[in-house]
């Protein structure tokens, strides 16, 4: 794994989007999976204006989630659905047919995750996006979550759904996630980890300092063999090295 200290926000998502690009030329036919959550969308913004300005053929490639908040609906622009629509596969002018999304309204969760374990073991995710959660979670992986796990429904805990709350206009009940796995994080091509902002700052101590193991699933990032922890010098700044 690499550690990248950005400037500020704007020249870490400007990276993230470059890594995002450089993946979609060098594989035209890439599968990538994304995260949501405010870290991510200003990246997601400029690879979409760069695809589109640079006339990059993003037809032969195929998208997934991460994650979703289980019981909301894609309407709800606090869901996973709505915000990767809005900021990258809309703006990115995405064929719905490349793109697989869990289904939060399912009433077989059991049966999206083989759904999407399928996808994964088929093709293989060439670049994953994801940020990292108060409590150090990658995705839906909350902590004691097993490195093995493949896509499953988590109960969520206190943190996150407390942290949650921030994505919903109106009052939601958020009690369950559903994620692609630990296992699948880990197996990517490459792995971009992104965390902006002084309220990051303890987050990232944590997941370069503290004993990797899955009471703070971000450590296991310094285990993936093409990881990039992607941070602004905000995030950073509590690093014993920074
Ligand atoms: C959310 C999402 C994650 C996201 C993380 C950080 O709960 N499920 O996929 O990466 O928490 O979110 P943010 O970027 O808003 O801090």
């Amino acid at each position: 794994m690499e550690v990248k200290i950005y400037k500020d926000y704007n020249e870490l998502s400007a990276a993230a989007a470059a890594m995002i690009i450089d993946c979609i030329k060098s594989k035209p036919e890439a599968l990538l999976c994304f995260a949501t959550g405010d870290t991510p969308r200003l990246a997601y913004q400029k690879a979409a204006e760069s695809a589109i300005g640079d006339k990059i053929d993003t037809s032969g490639c195929f998208f997934i989630g991460l994650d979703e908040w289980m019981g909301i609906p894609p309407t709800n622009t606090g869901s996973c659905h709505w915000f990767l629509h809005e900021y990258l596969f809309k703006p990115m002018d995405i064929d719905p047919t490349q793109i697989h999304l869990f289904d939060a309204l399912a009433a077989n969760g059991e049966e999206e995750c083989r759904k999407m374990n399928k996808l994964i073991a088929v093709n293989g995710i060439d670049l994953m996006v994801v940020g990292v959660g108060m409590n150090g979670h990658i995705g839906f992986n909350e902590p004691g979550t097993n490195i093995n796990s493949l896509a499953h429904v988590a109960a969520l805990d206190e943190i996150t759904r407390t942290v949650g709350r921030k994505y919903f206009e109106d009052e939601v009940t958020i009690g369950k996630g559903i994620t692609v796995g630990l296992k699948q994080v880990m197996e990517t091509g490459k792995l971009l980890m992104m965390a902006n902002g002084k309220k990051k700052a303890p987050v990232i101590k944590k997941t370069l300092e503290q004993a990797i193991g899955p009471d703070f699933p971000a450590t296991f990032i310094r285990q993936h063999k093409n990881g990039f922890l992607l941070i602004d010098e905000e995030a950073a700044s509590e690093l014993k090295t920074a």
